[in-house]
């Protein structure tokens, strides 16, 4: 199987997703890492999978890009053919993308490209659309920007507050997030640098 490692910063859900899904036979990607950059709960559901965990804190470090070298070292010593952002709430450097980019998977709790950035459920109610999502996405240099590689509408209801709208797009991001890595670690990305496929299989419908 293809190997991930998962970067998070926070209560860990989609990561605890994953690892349910790569506990599933022929699952075809293992969890080999899962990576923080603050104490969170996501390292406890690494540790209840028995999966290793590390944490890269940008407290820690004199800089920012000495923080995303040092990151991009301990993603690299667990060799993933893939890296996932499941919740990882810093922007990554050059040193990061030279190193990932092209493998670097992020999901967002909104329809790309509306509402970017760390608040992208606090914005779309903001704004007050009917209907929101999430996308999942390559990464590229900017925030947010790289090519989708699925997405899934959430309808808004009425009453919603920030944490029952992000807690019903999550529950879709959990299961979406799972099967386009399955589906990347199956049959790759075919990508133009502005947009983005997954190869439809050749047993697709069997
Ligand atoms: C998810 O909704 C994810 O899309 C979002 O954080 C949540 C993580 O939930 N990510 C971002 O907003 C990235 N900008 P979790 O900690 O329960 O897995």
């Amino acid at each position: 199987p293809a190997t991930v490692v998962v970067l998070a910063s926070g209560t860990g859900s989609l990561l605890n997703a994953l690892l349910a899904a790569a506990r599933e036979p022929g699952y075809p990607a293992r969890i080999v890492a899962v990576g923080v950059d603050r104490d969170c709960p996501a390292t406890a559901h690494a540790d209840a999978a028995g999966v290793p965990h590390f944490k890269v804190g940008l407290k820690d470090f004199s800089d920012r890009e000495a923080w995303n070298v040092a990151l991009t070292e301990a993603v690299d010593e667990h060799e993933p053919d893939l890296v996932v952002l499941a919740g990882f709430m810093k922007i990554l450097g050059p040193a990061f993308m030279e190193r990932f980019g092209g493998r670097l998977i992020n999901t967002h709790p909104a329809l790309l490209p509306s509402f970017p950035g760390a608040h992208g459920v606090r914005d779309a109610l903001a704004y007050g659309v009917k209907v929101t999502g999430c996308t999942v996405h390559l990464v590229d240099a900017g925030v947010d920007t790289g090519p989708v590689l699925a997405q899934e509408a959430v309808a808004v209801m009425p009453g919603d507050d920030e944490d029952t709208l992000q807690e019903r797009i999550k529950v879709v991001e959990r299961r979406l997030l799972a099967e386009v890595i399955a589906a990347v670690a199956t049959r790759g990305i075919v990508s133009d640098g502005r947009k983005a496929e997954i190869p439809v299989s050749e047993h697709a419908g069997e």
